[in-house]
């Protein structure tokens, strides 16, 4: 399934055929522009940039890379080829054939979960717009921005569902998807998480590997939509989605990889001096982006939530695989609940909590990367183990809201909390640090003092490429 881009709009749709759609979507182009040259990378529009651009939905589609300046990206709309003989995988219409309209009862409902999807896109490449000016390298500037384009088209992505299924109130949905601004006061991004600022690198590659892996969690469960148009939108999305997530992840490493070395060559942990970040500074970032990424799956115990899977609307992670009568009247699920003062597991509806089951697969998806961070440490033989704090802690949505709850999970007092919190979360001083710590290193193959190179460029290339050329003046 190739992608026409001879068009104004690449796509994969046939948006040739529907007049109608196709120039409401063309209406909507320029201001999406107006929008990215206002909120997106700032000083860097006129870069040019060593970026992939999809150019079929199969494996072999990504194997485009070239210079492009992102304005002149190719945004467009890609979405995995149709299978005429899907069926609805759960719910109470598990096993007829999937949707390929809006079924009417769950209009609005189906609406609010693409734009709540939708408005995360463009908020984060909001978040990030200022990173630009302190990269670590070019290697890394170069993938913030592929990161920052393909949110880009997660946008679109997500506006070709409103504006080709959900007639007029779709279209003004897509236009308050350009008009909230991340951490506005008056009209802020929907989810907390997305309002938060993303002040520096450290930040950044958190953000990649935990918010954004929420975003793979959300965006499975919505790909077994019974909805087709959504599961084949989702599907292809998840394809990009895994190199954010190997941006984060890697990130991460390198920056362990880099303090484990200055803390063996100095011989002490009091790497600050050294242009090195702390072990324990990182723990604190982790502690804040695992807490608030978990907020983003909602409250543990949801009637939405059921609603939403027993119309068919919103699966779980990987629906097929799971052993069980995909409709889940009568099954019960485990669920932490904090109880008289501590915290005790219970077995709930397990269509009640089916927020808290795709959370425990996003939990279970974290510690598998921790593991691998851990190795780096141990492979220096550096005697310090990064962990996850509990699920309870630092919650501002659902069982653990308005609780005081340790990282090791006890619930605590106000005042023990508060007498720790400068251990459990970044301070200012620590923000400030790393700040400091942010200086750009735009030499080709030079890396800032706090990281570590990659194993490997992108795309076979060497990491000493100029990946990022024709920067703007300091
Ligand atoms: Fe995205
Ligand atoms: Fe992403």
């Amino acid at each position: 399934m190739s992608i026409d881009y001879a068009e104004r709009i690449p796509n994969n749709v046939s948006l040739s055929e529907d007049r109608r759609l196709q120039r409401a979507l063309e209406n909507w182009q320029p201001k999406f522009l107006e929008w990215w040259n206002e909120m997106g990378p700032a000083g860097f529009q006129t870069a040019d940039v060593y970026l992939r651009t999809a150019t079929s939905v199969d494996a072999k589609g990504w194997a485009t890379f070239g210079y492009v300046k992102m304005p002149e990206y190719r945004w467009g709309i890609f979405l995995t080829e149709r299978d005429p003989n899907r069926t609805i995988p759960f719910g109470e219409h598990k096993g007829e054939p999937a949707w390929q309209e809006v079924p009417g009862e769950h209009r609005g409902v189906l609406r609010r979960l693409i734009v709540t999807q939708g408005d995360t896109e463009p908020a984060s490449v909001e978040q990030q717009r200022h990173l630009g000016r302190t990269c670590p390298s070019l290697y890394d500037l170069r993938n913030l921005f592929q990161v920052n384009v393909e949110e880009g088209r997660h946008l679109w992505a997500m506006v070709y569902l409103l504006h080709g299924y959900f007639g007029r109130d779709g279209r003004e949905e897509a236009e308050a998807l350009l008009t909230r601004r991340s951490g506005s006061a008056d009209n802020p991004r929907i989810l907390g998480a997305f309002n938060e600022r993303t002040p520096d690198w450290l930040s950044f590659f958190m953000f990649a590997h935990f918010t954004d892996r929420d975003g793979k969690y959300q965006l499975a469960s919505l790909a077994e939509s019974g909805f087709d148009p959504l599961s084949r939108t989702c599907r292809f999305m998840l394809t990009e989605e895994a190199h954010h997530l190997f941006v984060g992840e890697t990130g991460i490493s390198r920056t362990l990889a880099r303090s484990c070395q200055l803390m063996k060559q100095h011989d002490t942990d009091a790497i600050g001096a050294h242009g090195g970040i702390p072990l324990s500074i990182v723990q604190k970032y982790l502690n804040f982006h695992f807490s608030v990424s978990l907020d983003l799956f909602g409250s543990e115990l949801s009637t939405n939530a059921a609603n939403y899977f027993s119309a068919g609307l919103k699966g779980r992670y990987k629906e097929a695989d799971l052993a069980d009568d995909h409709r889940l009247t009568n099954a019960t699920y485990r669920v932490a609940r904090a109880r008289d003062g501590r915290i005790a597991e219970s077995d709930e509806p397990a269509l009640n909590a089916l927020n808290e089951a795709l959370r425990d697969a996003y939990i279970a998806d974290c510690e598998r990367a921790l593991a691998r961070w851990n190795k780096v440490i141990e492979d220096a033989r550096i005697d310090f183990r990064l962990s996850l704090p509990h699920r309870g802690f630092h919650r501002a949505i659902g069982e653990f809201r308005g609780l005081f709850v340790s990282p090791t999970g006890r619930i605590v007092s106000e005042s023990e909390w508060r007498d720790h919190e400068r251990e459990w979360l970044p301070t200012q001083e620590d923000r400030e640090f790393v700040a400091s710590l942010m200086k750009p290193a735009t030499q080709p193959g030079t890396f800032a003092s706090w990281i570590a190179p990659p194993p490997r460029g992108i795309n076979h290339q060497p990491i000493e490429m100029e990946y990022v050329r024709n920067l703007p003046p300091d």
